[in-house]
């Protein structure tokens, strides 16, 4: 996608370096970060930096490059491998993105017959990673776009656009296919607390494509779908369960109900490296807890423009911070995949996940 005329991908290999977009600036600044080290990658996936189940996968996958690269030759190549890998799957528990991407360029490292091989091998596998990533998005957003009807208001958590992703995105995409086709849609952005990745960065990658969108507090969604004022749902995933549940952005549930209570058609748009064939149910899906102070917090900028945080519950109020919540298969229309659209129950599992 592209910010002011220039093309970008959220996260991409340079050398031995790792350069991603740096989320947590915008909508304020747009910049780019350099991580030198597969320690300094896990900790940006960690602080966020980079965020969002697709791009965190890529992150993880270019950050085994990294480790490979940076392995001893010789006796302690392999040991600083599994340490590598182990580092990088302890930064966040719930995307199944990062546990597919660490496992497909270890698996690329061991299958290498010399430590040059495994090297080259990683950064391939990566890269092919990477760009499976965004070819999804890019086949996601068309085969979901023939869901979205001219002059749809779709309605959308979190951000699972291309930001969340390498390029594309997942929920997002259909609705970029949809209004560069011509079609007239309006989008519902949920603000997305605490975090406010829906207020923050999918109402700015829909402002840069000129679609019509509105922020709304988070609370107002539902009254929304009463009113008849919103056509279809449409979110991402970090998470498919082999039954069909999903695990998504805090919220997401919410989200469901409201919709099955007002017959609004609720899609789930995820790529195949989301699904987690192992996982029979959403019960099973790891449920990562973020720092309270998320939630005590709120931050942005001053009225000079510098940024800053302020406390917005009594001093001494504690809180909690669930990052994800689970949306059972019975909520979800249908599962929106670059393979096509699913029933939930219906995902074709087994040799088709690689
Ligand atoms: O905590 P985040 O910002 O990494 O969570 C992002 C979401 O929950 C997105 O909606 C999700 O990743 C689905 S699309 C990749």
């Amino acid at each position: 996608m592209q910010v002011q005329g220039v093309d970008y991908r959220t996260v991409t290999l340079v050398g031995h370096t790792v350069r991603m977009i740096n989320q947590p600036l915008i909508p304020y600044r747009f910049e780019l970060v350099d991580l030198p080290t597969h320690r300094h990658t896990a900790q940006a996936i960690r602080d966020m930096v980079v965020r969002g189940a697709g791009a965190i996968g890529a992150a993880a996958g270019y950050g085994m490059a990294q480790v490979a690269l940076e392995a001893p030759e010789g006796a302690g190549f392999a040991a600083y491998v599994c340490e590598g890998a182990a580092t990088l799957r302890a930064t966040r528990p719930t995307a199944q993105d990062l546990f597919y991407a660490v496992a497909r360029v270890q698996g690329a490292i061991d299958g290498a017959g010399s430590v040059p091989a495994a090297r080259r091998a990683a950064v391939e596998a990566a890269q092919a990673l990477a760009d499976e990533n965004a070819a999804a998005g890019e086949a996601i957003g068309r085969i979901g776009a023939e869901r979205i009807p001219d002059g749809a208001r779709v309605l959308t958590h979190c951000n699972a656009g291309w930001l969340a992703f390498v390029d594309w995105g997942s929920a997002l995409a259909p609705i970029y296919c949809a209004a560069r086709s011509g079609k007239r849609v309006s989008v519902y952005v949920d603000e997305t607390r605490p975090r406010s990745q829906g207020a923050r960065l999918t109402a700015w990658e829909l402002e840069g494509e000129g679609i019509p969108h509105v922020v709304i507090a988070d609370n107002a969604a539902g009254y929304l779908m009463q009113r008849g004022m919103v056509d279809l749902v449409i979110v991402g995933a970090d998470r498919v369960a082999a039954n069909g549940d999903i695990a998504n952005k805090i919220g997401t549930y919410e989200k469901a109900l409201c919709a099955a209570d007002s017959g609004v058609p609720f899609y789930v748009a995820a790529p195949w490296s989301t699904v987690d064939p192992a996982c029979p149910d959403g019960s099973r899906i790891p449920i990562e807890e973020r720092d309270p102070d998320e939630v005590l917090l709120l931050t942005g900028l001053d009225p000079e423009g510098r940024p800053v945080s302020i406390q917005h519950a009594h001093a001494g109020a504690r809180a909690l911070n669930p990052a994800f919540d689970i949306t059972p298969a019975r909520l979800i229309q249908a599962i929106i995949t670059e393979r096509g659209i699913y029933a939930p129950g219906e995902l074709p599992l087994g040799p088709l996940q690689t």
